[in-house]
């Protein structure tokens, strides 16, 4: 199997998208004087008086939104209802403000919602977004300000609708590709289900390639505490992984794991984050595989082009610890350094890479190219908001 053809050809074409889309980032921001919205001669104090002038006509009463009768529109599937807690306390005020600054369309959203950036300041429109912020009646319900951008190894602490593709290359012999297919679903506001499948493919002395799907897992996530005037949040997760492997071919540990970890993260000033993940392992026998701690930790700073508008690209820095529970083990320690970046307008799909490589003990530990693709499917299908 051609697997260095594959993964060459897998990151020229994530290349190639990014390049587009640049591309095409760089010609936009037309507007037709009919999608500009006015506010002229109406009292803007408050956020609810902003509101109530400007967007009530189409968002409703409390942001439920007005009945087709009334707007003379289809609505379309993603448009929001601000009082329904599920969908709106995820979205991040930034991106809230990019919508109503630049208008639906800016954000791959229909184009029917206007810019606001000459009819209203950015301290209004900073005022109309703490009045939605209010909307959602229910406390309990984290805000998408808590929700950090994904780091590669580090997971995070906020629950998510999510599927993600991660992968690690190793490049040195044996070579080995392996990573994990990952569906994650929101349940309410504070618990997520996770299911994952990790993949393997190695190399072979006699250079042939093996490979396939390892030991499923099965996990739950769970919000402790959060607090969103801070921006901290904690979770714990439960996971387990059943030895459906193939062990013969090097799929999977052969035994019944549990993993159980905590996850904190910290907004930190200027869209910038800190995020800590740490836990363990545990083999229900080990005689067959080790007990492993681990700790990750991951600092990142979002840029976002066009003013704070646009395509968002997040450098993170992660530091990886893992260390076998027996008397005597050392600590290995890794660094991975990586990029993630927006790929589509929508901000829902997004990509990173990074390179993983051991800072000591670095005997038969090489250094790996690491990536992920995810796409945060509360937001839209696949094919929406490009
Ligand atoms: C002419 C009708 C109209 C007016 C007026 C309007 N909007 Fe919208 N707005 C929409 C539509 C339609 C959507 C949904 C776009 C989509 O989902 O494709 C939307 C979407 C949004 C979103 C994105 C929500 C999300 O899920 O991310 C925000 C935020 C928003 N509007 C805020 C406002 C604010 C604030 C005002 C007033 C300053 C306003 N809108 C005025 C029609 C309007």
């Amino acid at each position: 199997m051609h697997m260095k053809f594959i993964i060459k050809f897998g990151v020229v074409l994530l290349f190639v998208v990014v390049a587009m889309r640049l591309e095409i980032f760089a010609g936009q921001k037309q507007q037709t004087e009919s999608q500009k919205a006015s506010t002229e001669g109406m009292k803007l104090d408050t956020g609810k008086e902003i509101f109530e002038a400007a967007c009530i006509g189409c968002h409703g009463p409390g942001g439920r939104g007005q009945p087709e009768s009334i707007l003379g529109f289809e609505k379309p599937d993603t448009f929001p209802d601000f009082s329904d807690c599920n969908g709106s306390t995820r979205e991040k005020t930034f991106d809230w403000r990019a919508t109503i600054h630049e208008g639906g369309s800016h954000r791959g959203f229909s184009e029917i919602m206007p810019s606001w950036a000459d009819a209203l300041s950015s301290e209004q429109i900073d005022k109309v977004v703490g009045y939605l912020r209010t909307l959602c009646s229910e406390p309990g319900w984290p805000f998408g300000e808590l929700n950090f951008p994904r780091a590669i190894m580090t997971e995070k602490a906020f629950p998510e609708d999510e599927w993600t593709l991660t992968g690690a290359v190793k490049g040195s012999r044996p070579r080995s590709d392996s990573g994990e297919l990952i569906y994650e679903k929101r349940l309410g506001p504070k618990s997520q289900l996770e299911l994952a499948a990790p993949y393997s493919f190695h190399q072979r002395a006699n250079n042939g390639w093996v490979g396939g799907i390892g030991d499923l897992i099965a996990g739950y996530k769970r919000v402790l505490v959060f607090n969103n005037n801070t921006g901290s949040i904690l979770s714990a997760q439960g996971s387990i992984a059943l030895p459906t492997g193939n062990k013969t071919k090097e799929l999977g540990s052969g035994v019944t794991t549990f993993e159980t970890f905590g996850a904190f993260g910290q907004k930190l000033p200027g869209l910038s984050f800190l995020q800590i993940q740490g836990g363990a392992e545990l083999p229900t026998d080990t005689t067959k595989a080790d007990r492993v701690g681990f700790l990750r930790v991951a600092v990142g700073k979002t840029f976002a082009q066009n003013s704070g508008f646009g395509r968002a690209w997040t450098p993170i820095v992660e530091f990886l610890g893992e260390r076998d529970l027996v008397t005597g083990a050392k600590t290995d320690w890794d660094i991975v350094p990586e990029v993630q970046i927006t790929l589509n307008k929508r901000q829902h799909i997004r990509a990173s890479i990074g390179v993983q490589t051991p800072m000591n003990n670095r005997d038969g530990r090489s250094t790996s190219a690491v990536f992920y693709v995810l796409w945060d499917w509360f937001d839209g299908g696949l094919k929406a908001g490009w």
